[in-house]
């Protein structure tokens, strides 16, 4: 049996209460060590604006930034699913555009569905998508695209909206939704009252899958994670010791030596 990450795989995965894992990528090589470790959907999330870009929030990232990203994961992935993140009005403006924009990422990026946030509120633009054979990962509950308006990032925690909202995805046709920041009770009765997958991200191990962040699953960024995210290593700080010997070693003419010499 192909080990190719599908949108009907994920569903049986559901079904059979395999656990969805869940990574978001944006180059070759995370996208190359994640796929090869048997990750089963990587996102190129617009987060990338923050971890890469060093941005205070996703608003500013654009398309172009987005496929450029986009076509760097997909070109390293054999077997998950690539999902391209939507940027901040790419989607909302008009139907049209964000049949657009979201086509791009497939016909451009190589990716095989795209995210987008928001709950009822977004459902047309999502059936749209489906109608055009676009695949769509829906994202409720903490939406960092909505800072200005909510004040900052928080969290949707209204228990009878984050379950319209849940079910207007689904009817919509989404194939699958993040649940980001929400509380565990809350989570766990979406989950089961969905059938298409849930991935959670701060929601508790309810969820039919979890996302984590690169950036902070291998403890690389400089700046405080959020609370919910779980560090497995610390890179960064196994990174530097690295880049302090090679500084060391040129200082003190112990690099190169001679085996590190072309030698024709
Ligand atoms: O942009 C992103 O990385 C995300 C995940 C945290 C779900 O939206």
């Amino acid at each position: 049996m192909s080990s190719k990450i599908t949108i009907p795989k994920l569903w049986e995965m559901k079904q059979t209460g395999q656990k969805i894992i869940s990574v978001t990528a944006y180059d070759f090589p995370s996208a190359e060590m994640l796929d090869s470790c048997g990750v089963h959907l990587l996102l190129v999330g617009d987060s990338l604006g923050m971890v890469i870009q060093g941005k205070e929030n996703t608003l500013s990232v654009t398309m172009d930034e987005m496929v450029y990203h986009t076509q760097m994961v997909s070109r390293a992935t054999q077997n998950a699913l690539v999902v391209a993140d939507m940027p901040f009005l790419s989607y909302q403006a008009s139907i049209p555009e964000a049949i657009h924009n979201a086509g791009r990422f497939i016909k451009e990026g190589g990716a095989e569905a795209v995210k987008l946030e928001g709950g009822a509120q977004v459902a047309p633009v999502i059936s749209a998508l489906v109608k055009a054979d676009i695949p769509v990962q829906a994202h409720i509950g903490l939406t960092p695209q909505s800072i200005l308006r909510t004040g900052g990032f928080r969290a949707e925690r209204n228990e009878e909206k984050l379950l319209i909202d849940a079910k207007s995805i689904q009817e919509a046709g989404a194939s699958m939704v993040v649940l980001e920041g929400i509380p565990v009770k809350i989570a766990e009765k979406i989950t089961q009252c969905l059938t298409i997958p849930t991935i959670g991200i701060g929601a508790g191990s309810h969820c039919d899958g979890q996302i984590l962040v690169f950036h902070d699953l291998l403890g690389l960024n400089s700046r405080k994670p959020p609370k919910f995210v779980k560090a497995y290593t610390n890179l960064r700080e196994t990174a530097r010791q690295a880049i302090m010997s090679y500084v060391e070693e040129v200082q003190n003419g112990t690099f190169p030596n001679d085996s590190h010499c072309y030698k024709p």
